[in-house]
Order: C-alpha cells, then structure tokens, then sequence
C-alpha cells in the first residue's frame, strides 16, 4: 500500500492533534505537532529574553535551537525536547499560548520550522497538524483536512486540558486567547492560516472523536 502525508489543519484547539494523533495509530504512520515546534521555538525566545523583531538575536537563537520528538512508553506519547530538555508540559502552558503566535510569524523562524517539517515528511508516511501543512509544508499532501469548532466548545476543551495539569485558567481568558491567535495566525504575511483549495471541511463542533476518526481514515485510506 502507497504511503501518504496527511495533513491537518485549522484553528487553534479544535482538536487537530487528537485527531492527527489517533489516525496516526490507526494507520501505523507517524505523528508531527508542528504547533509544539513553535511553542519550543517560544519558550526558548521567553527564557533567552530573545525579542522577536531583533534579526540578530532571532538566527542566533534559531542556530542554537534543536527540537526532538521522543517516544515515552509510559504515556505512549511523542514527546517534545528542547536543546535535549523534556519541554512537553511547559510548552503547553498559558504563557507560552499568550506569544506563540507573535513568535510564529516570524518569516525566519517560519522558514527554519517549514525545513525541519519538510525533512520528516521525506518518506512520507505520516500525519502532521498545524496552520500551513496543506498550503506551505506540503502542498503536495495526498490527503489535507481543514478543521474548525464553534469557539465556546473549542475554549471549554482547551480548558479542561488545563485543568488536567492543575492551570485553572478562566474560560473568557481561553476565549480571547484563541480569538487573538485565530486573528494573528490568519493575518500574519508568512504562510497564514487558509484553507487549502484541495483540503476537505471538518467541523467538529457536534460530532464525536471516533466520527472524526472514521472520517479521515475513509478518505485516506481511498487515497493509498
Ligand atoms: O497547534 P498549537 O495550537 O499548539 O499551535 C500553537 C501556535 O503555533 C499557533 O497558534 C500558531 O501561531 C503556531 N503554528 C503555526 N504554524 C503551524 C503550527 C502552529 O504558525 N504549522
């Protein structure tokens, strides 16, 4: 059977990586957050007090910057590793959600994730989540989903995935916080959140995670 790239993509928190992650399984590929590729590039920008609109400090600081996904048999995730350091809580925190998206809009560092993105996909064979999958990482993805939720079911999930690790944020700051990265991840020049002309609609707002699951597989699996 011929291996695909699947690509998907959409809003913030409408549930991407649960999905990518669970076809991924269910396909046997692998899985790529290229959101926690961001969020490292953050943190690593927040502790380093590095300031996104300084050219220097941003290659400086990407040349320094090696982002690693292990496998933890325990939690059966791939996990994120910044300059070797397990980041994969601290990456998820609210801190980090508040600048994401200003560091992400960097065209350097957009073009330093987009290569690193690009060389995991080489053998193909994998499902990647993210904003620009379809349209920029791989364009020529056999199969490109495009997710969307209504708000107030994507910020109550996002807030109960807080909750999980004991960040009890209150739900209009979630609200706001998505608005403000839908906002900036759709306008931003490099690379923005679209729909790809070829990508199929999946809107989850009222349907459940084995409906979504059984979407994508279907259409993937017609596409090998
Ligand atoms: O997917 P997640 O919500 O963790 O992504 C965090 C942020 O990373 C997004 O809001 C967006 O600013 C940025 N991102 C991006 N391009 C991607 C994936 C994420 O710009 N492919």
């Amino acid at each position: 059977m011929k291996k695909i790239i699947i690509a998907i993509d959409g809003y913030s928190a409408c549930g991407k990586s649960t999905t990518a992650k669970m076809v991924a399984s269910r396909l046997g590929y692998i899985y790529i957050d290229s959101g926690a590729m961001y969020r490292a590039v953050t943190l690593y920008f927040c502790d380093n007090h590095i300031s996104s609109t300084n050219p220097y400090q941003v290659s400086q600081a990407l040349a320094n910057i090696h982002i690693q996904f292990v496998h933890n048999p325990k939690t059966e995730k791939n996990e994120t590793y910044l300059n070797g350091l397990n980041v994969e809580e601290e990456i998820r925190k609210m801190y980090i959600s508040q600048k994401v998206s200003e560091v992400s809009a960097v065209p350097e560092v957009r073009k330093a994730m987009v290569y690193l993105q690009q060389q995991m996909g080489k053998k193909r064979g994998l499902v990647m989540d993210g904003r620009d999958i379809g349209t920029c990482v791989f364009p020529d993805a056999e199969l490109k989903i495009f997710m969307t939720a209504d708000i107030m079911v994507r910020a109550q999930r996002r807030q109960e995935e807080l909750l999980e690790k004991n960040e009890l944020v209150d739900i209009e700051e979630i609200i706001k916080n998505l608005q403000m990265r839908d906002h900036l991840d759709t306008t931003r020049k490099q690379n923005p959140l679209r729909m790809a002309d070829d990508a199929y609609l999946l809107d989850n707002t009222a349907i459940t995670i084995d409906e979504q699951i059984e979407f994508v597989i279907n259409l993937a699996n017609s596409r090998m």
